[in-house]
């Protein structure tokens, strides 16, 4: 699956929607400010971007259980080398990720390069180091785990790194329908694991599909193992209106999971495409699910108010509800939230206008070895806006 291209050879190519991801985590953000604003921080603040590391304040300090930071310094060590005891099968994490080769119509256009360290990026080559963060923080935390990249085949994606391969899958990946796709895509990729299971019986291989601008910051191997009877897990938020967020959604790997998660995701689709097909650009698919979720008339949506995890049969689906607080944890997560950085958090989710902070993030661990101290560079900056 992997072409014979250097990553970096895209230098001189140029960026058709790509980011596209970036688009629309854009436009979450400008959601979030509008409601934020309300609450807290002046808007004039909020709107600023900046082009280079901001600290603000750091929240849930005085909590005996969020991490406390002295500036960029954690006075908790997180993530201790505790054992990671196995699990029983390998986990690959699965994203969607495209970017194209309009060459030389852009060409002239594209003088926005960033510097982001010692390194200057134009929009290709942003959109690339963030794709090799988000591997890299995943070879760091679970080093066993691999990573496949669904691709629309048109893209000129290359990626050369060990433990990832490329999966293109024919859609359509223009702007206003990549959510839409991006769920189709991951019907697809459970369909051909569904065909090629009756291959390799016994060897169960566990998927997490995620945002492309995640963190991953610790061993998720303990949410297939502590929770051996799930189907398909999905984050939630104490948020009325979005309760559940799309950018993680773990699979477990037996036949039956998998056809179950299969299933579940074509009921969402279903709903996307019937009631929310006007929201297709952006919230379409957080829509849908937290419709399939709530339509379930046994569903108590109270249970989204406390950060624990807990299951749910939905439709035939056995859906582990895990908290946004652990497993997609972002910065502002606004009034009644889950406020400060969970001890043990697991994913960090570098939404909206905070994408230079991920690449921040890890040139800052790169030097640290520290991911606790990485961890409060996240919590103290998280809340500023970048410029991209
Ligand atoms: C975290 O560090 C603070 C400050 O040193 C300390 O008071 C607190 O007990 C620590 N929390 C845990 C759970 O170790
Ligand atoms: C991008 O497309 C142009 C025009 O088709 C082609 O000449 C160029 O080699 C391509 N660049 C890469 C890196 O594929
Ligand atoms: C940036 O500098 C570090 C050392 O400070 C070096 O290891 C790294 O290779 C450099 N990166 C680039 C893209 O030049
Ligand atoms: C979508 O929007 C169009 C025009 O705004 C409207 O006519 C149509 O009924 C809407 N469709 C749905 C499913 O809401």
């Amino acid at each position: 699956m992997l072409s014979g291209m250097k990553i970096f050879s895209g230098w001189q190519r140029f960026v058709f929607g790509l980011p596209l991801f970036f688009l629309l985590a854009h436009l979450f953000s400008v959601m979030e400010l509008h409601k934020n604003s309300k609450v807290e921080e002046p808007q004039k603040q909020l709107n600023k971007k900046f082009d280079h590391l901001v600290l603000g304040p750091i929240a849930g300090q005085g909590l005996s259980n969020r991490l406390q930071c002295q500036g960029k310094k954690a006075l908790n060590r997180t993530h201790s080398s505790e054992s990671r005891s196995g699990v029983d099968g390998s986990i690959t994490f699965v994203t969607v990720f495209t970017i194209y080769n309009t060459s030389s119509i852009n060409d002239m256009d594209d003088r926005s390069n960033t510097i982001v360290g010692n390194a200057s990026y134009n929009k290709f080559g942003r959109s690339m180091a963030l794709l090799n963060v988000f591997i890299n923080f995943i070879q760091v935390a679970m080093p066993q785990s691999k990573v496949i990249i669904l691709t629309d085949p048109a893209s000129d994606l290359s990626v050369q790194r060990s433990r990832v391969s490329l999966y293109a899958i024919q859609g359509d990946y223009s702007r206003d329908k990549l959510m839409l796709q991006r769920i189709r895509s991951y019907i697809a990729f459970l369909e051909t694991r569904l065909q090629e299971l009756p291959q390799k019986p016994g060897d169960i291989n566990h998927y997490i599909f995620t945002d492309s601008d995640i963190a991953v910051v610790d061993d998720l191997g303990q949410v297939f193992r502590d929770h051996p009877n799930f189907h398909l897990a999905l984050t939630f938020r104490n948020n009325k209106a979005q309760p559940l967020n799309s950018g993680f959604i773990a699979v477990k790997g037996t036949p039956e999971a998998i056809l179950r998660a299969k299933l579940f995701l074509q009921e969402v689709l279903k709903v996307y495409s019937t009631k929310y097909r006007n929201a297709s650009r952006m919230l379409g698919d957080q829509l849908a699910l937290a419709w399939v979720v709530m339509s379930n008339p046994h569903f108590d949506p109270t249970r989204f108010s406390k950060a624990l995890a807990f299951s749910e049969d939905i439709r035939g689906t056995s859906v582990l509800f895990l908290p946004c607080y652990l497993y997609n944890w972002t910065p502002p997560e606004g009034a009644g939230q889950f406020h400060g950085m969970p001890l043990d958090v697991k994913v960090v989710h570098f939404k909206g206008s905070r994408k230079r902070l991920m690449l921040e993030s890890w040139n800052f661990y790169s030097s640290s070895r520290e991911i606790s101290d990485m961890l409060c560079l996240i919590l103290g900056s998280g809340r500023t806006k970048y410029d991209f």
